[in-house]
């Protein structure tokens, strides 16, 4: 497994593999790797002959008063986790080679974007979309990973890719979590041991809207109800959002059929963590 930092570097190793006819699996991160990264390094183990990773924490995609700087880094963690997986390369690249000078391109999408964590977080899918697609072009991957856990982000990527006509073919990927349910992710290191209790919250609550939904429950309203009086429940918990959209579109529905997201958003203390389940309901 080697880390390169730049972006000749990993063109030179896909040209090499392309050359041989291999396949390229890309998996996007930014780093401080858990299970759930290391879920998606194994699919596209299994699926491709070589895998690259990369580890960036891309500032575009962070608002003004968002935890850019404080967001966790460990590339010695992150080598050995992508080597446990066995992936084969680490694009870690500086800010820098991804923004050289003046930078003023990027990739703006509308629609999915306008909802959910879009709606409070205004500069952060274009931040998301036009670091993926700059991969993608730096990569050029016959497949790309992502998790159910940022479902509006999965969403948007898979929307731009059909909209821009890039080559690869986006692999979503099941939310992985915790043996008590909280979903994994790199910002549950922000926790104190009260928060991490509280956090669970998230979890239970979206179980509960889950189970009505299985019960027969079609009223969107009544699915967000249920979700945010359990959250309610929780002290610790502040709601940013609860909804109830359609997957391909990220709109609002008001009767839950075909693909349907629900998503939350909640603030434990300062860190706000978001969780979702997919229903696909005929
Ligand atoms: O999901 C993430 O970790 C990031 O948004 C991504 C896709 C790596 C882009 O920076």
């Amino acid at each position: 497994m080697k880390v390169v930092k730049t972006i000749q570097e990993v063109r030179d190793y896909v040209v090499a593999w392309r050359k041989a006819g291999l396949s390229v699996g890309l998996v996007p991160t930014m780093g401080y790797l858990h299970e759930g990264h290391q879920s998606l390094i194994r699919k596209s183990v299994e699926q491709n002959d070589r895998t690259v990773v990369s580890v960036f924490v891309n500032p575009i995609q962070f608002g003004p008063n968002e935890d850019l700087e404080a967001y966790p880094r460990d590339l010695n963690r992150d080598m050995k986790a992508v080597e446990e997986a066995g992936g084969d390369l680490i694009f870690n690249p500086e800010p820098e080679e991804m923004y050289r000078g003046h930078f003023t391109s990027f990739i703006d999408t509308t629609e999915t974007t306008e909802l959910l964590c879009g709606a409070v977080r205004p500069v952060h899918f274009r931040g998301v979309c036009t670091v993926v697609g700059k991969l993608f072009n730096i990569v050029q991957p016959d497949r790309a990973y992502f998790g159910q856990k940022d479902a509006q982000q999965l969403a948007t990527i898979r929307r731009f890719v059909r909209d821009l006509n890039f080559p690869v073919e986006i692999v979503p990927c099941p939310i992985v979590r915790e043996a008590d349910g909280l979903a994994k992710s790199s910002r549950n290191t922000y926790l104190n041991v009260e928060e991490r209790k509280a956090a669970l919250i998230l979890s239970q609550s979206l179980k509960k809207g889950k189970s009505a939904i299985e019960q027969g429950e079609r009223d969107a309203q009544r699915v967000i109800d249920i979700i945010r009086k359990n959250l309610e429940t929780e002290p610790m918990a502040r709601i940013d959002y609860v909804e109830v959209v359609d997957f391909e579109n990220i709109q609002r529905v008001a009767e839950i059929k075909g693909e349907t997201l629900v998503a939350i958003a909640v603030y434990i203390g300062k860190t706000r963590l978001i969780d979702n389940f997919i229903v696909d309901v005929k």
